[in-house]
C-alpha cells in the first residue's frame, strides 16, 4: 500500500520523540519514502543522525543550513501525506494562528496534500481549553487527527495524551489516505476463525483455526476499498483497521444466525471459518463431574451454513467457500464447489508444506467454474492480495 508513498514527517518537541525512529523503520519496511523535519527542540530528544540514517535523507531542521537554503514550498508540495508527529502544545498553537517562525510551519502553509498530526502532552495541558480550541481550528482546517492514547505520561501521571504507538500511526495513514479505490462500494462479508461448541460451562469441542487467514483477507479486501464486515470465532487476531466491523461468535448457531442477517446485503460472501461440522446434542447447565465411567457424548450435525447461503443466494452475489483436505484434494474441493452452489472455492491441502493452521504462510489453489489458479507458497498476507487481486477481476466481470 505505501510503495513509493512520499510521507513528510515534522517531528515537534515532545518525550514522545522516541517513538519516531520506530514509525519511520515501519515506514521504510513498507517501502515508503519518508523526509523528516524537526525542530530545534525536538533535537533535544532524538538526534537527527538517527532519523536521517532509518530515512536514508537528510532531516531539515532549518531554513537555512550550511548556506544553502531550503525550498519550503517544493517541500510541501514533495509529499503525499504531510504527518506533524508529535505534535507538541507549542507547535499546534502555532499551527491553528498561522506563526511560520519555523521551516515546520512554512512547510505546513505550503503543504498541497492531507496533513495529519500525532499530538503528545500531559493530560491537564491536553484537557485544556486553549488545546482544545487550537485543536478544533486544525479540524475545520481540514487536519486530520491521529487521537493520543491513555496511560502512563512522562510527568509519572497517568492520564490522556500520549501520543499513538507508531503501529497505530501507520495504520490510520493506510486507512485514511491509501485505501485504493478497486473494490469501493463493495459490501463483503467474511467470516474467520474457529467454532466453539459447549459441552459444559467451561467445555466445549473446538479446532485448530487461528483466525489468520480470515483475518489478513478482511484486512486485504478492506484496504483495496470495500465495506467489509469480519464474523470470527474466538481468535487472537486484530482487525487493525478501525473501519472494519467485527461482530464475535463462538457457536456454530451464532455463526449461522450472524449471516443470516448480514448475507442478504452483501455483495461477496468469503466463508473462510472453521465451523464446526457437530455439536454436542445438548450442553449441560453445570460443569460435568467425572465419576470413573466413560462419558458419552451425543452429537448433532451443524447446519451448512455456506451451502445455506448457496441455496440463498441473491443475483450478483458471489459466494466462495474454502476447502480444507488431506487426500484427493482437488477433487473433493470441486465437490465441494458444485454441492454448495459456491462460485469459487479456495483449496487448502494440509499436504503442502508450511500451509495450514497457525502458521503464518499458505498455498491456495482457487477452482471456479472455469479455472484452477495455484498461489504457490506465500505469507497469509500475500495469499490475501492473491485472492483479493482475483476477487477484483471477477466482480468486474459480472
Ligand atoms: N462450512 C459451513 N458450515 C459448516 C461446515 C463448513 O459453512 N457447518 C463451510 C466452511 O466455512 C468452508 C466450507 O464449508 O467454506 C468447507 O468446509 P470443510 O470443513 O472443508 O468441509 P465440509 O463441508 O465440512 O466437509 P468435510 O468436513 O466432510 O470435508
Amino acid at each position: 500500500m505505501l510503495r513509493n508513498k512520499k510521507i513528510l514527517i515534522a517531528v515537534s518537541g515532545s518525550i514522545a520523540a522516541y517513538k519516531i525512529p520506530y514509525l519511520v523503520r515501519l515506514l521504510i519496511k513498507e517501502r515508503a519514502e519518508v523526509k523528516l523535519i524537526m525542530t530545534r527542540a525536538a533535537t533535544d530528544f532524538v538526534t537527527p543522525l538517527v532519523l536521517s540514517t532509518l530515512s536514508k535523507n537528510k532531516v531539515i531542521t532549518g531554513f537555512v543550513e550550511e548556506d544553502v537554503w531550503t525550498d519550503h514550498v517544493m517541500l510541501g508540495r514533495w509529499p503525499d501525506v504531510f504527518l506533524v508527529a508529535p505534535l507538541s502544545a507549542n507547535t499546534l498553537s502555532k499551527m491553528a494562528t498561522g506563526v511560520c517562525d519555523h521551516i515546520l510551519l512554512a512547510t505546513y502553509l505550503s503543504a498541497t496534500c492531507p496533513v495529519a498530526v500525532a499530538p503528545a502532552m500531559d493530560e491537564d495541558m491536553w484537557k485544556h481549553p486553549t488545546t482544545r480550541r487550537n485543536l478544533q481550528q486544525l479540524v475545520s482546517d481540514g487536519v486530520q487527527v491521529i487521537p493520543p492514547g491513555t496511560g502512563e505520561l512522562a510527568s509519572g501521571l497517568s492520564g490522556e495524551g500520549r501520543m499513538a504507538e507508531p503501529e497505530e500511526i501507520l495504520c490510520f495513514l493506510k486507512e485514511h489516505f491509501f485505501r485504493s479505490s478497486a473494490l469501493q462500494g463493495k459490501k463483503i462479508l467474511v467470516t474467520a476463525g474457529p467454532t466453539y461448541e459447549p459441552i459444559d460451562p467451561v467445555r466445549f469441542i473446538g479446532n485448530r483455526s487461528s483466525g489468520k487467514m480470515g483475518f489478513a483477507i478482511a484486512r486485504s479486501l478492506y484496504e483495496h476499498g470495500a465495506s467489509v464486515t469480519l464474523i470470527t470465532g474466538p481468535t487472537n487476531e486484530k482487525a487493525v483497521y478501525k473501519g472494519i466491523e467485527v461482530i464475535h461468535i463462538e457457536s456454530a448457531e451464532e455463526l449461522l444466525e450472524a449471516c443470516k442477517q448480514i448475507s442478504g446485503d452483501a455483495d461477496i460472501i468469503i466463508m473462510n471459518a472453521a465451523v464446526a461440522d457437530f455439536t454436542p446434542a445438548s450442553a449441560a447447565d453445570h460443569k460435568i463431574k467425572k465419576n470413573g465411567a466413560d462419558l458419552h457424548l451425543a452429537l448433532r450435525p451443524t447446519t451448512d451454513i455456506a451451502a445455506w447461503m448457496g441455496s440463498n443466494k441473491k443475483a450478483n452475489q458471489l459466494l466462495i467457500g474454502f476447502a480444507l483436505e488431506t487426500d484427493n484434494e482437488i477433487n473433493n474441493a470441486k465437490a465441494k464447489l458444485h454441492k454448495k452452489n459456491l462460485d469459487a472455492v479456495i483449496l487448502n491441502s494440509l499436504n503442502d508444506p508450511g500451509a495450514g493452521f497457525g502458521t503464518d504462510t499458505n498455498t491456495i489453489t482457487i477452482i471456479d467454474h472455469g479455472q484452477e489458479l495455484n498461489s504457490g507458497n506465500r505469507s497469509k498476507s500475500d495469499i490475501a492480495t492473491f485472492i483479493t487481486s482475483y476477487l477484483i477481476g471477477k466482480i468486474n466481470n459480472i
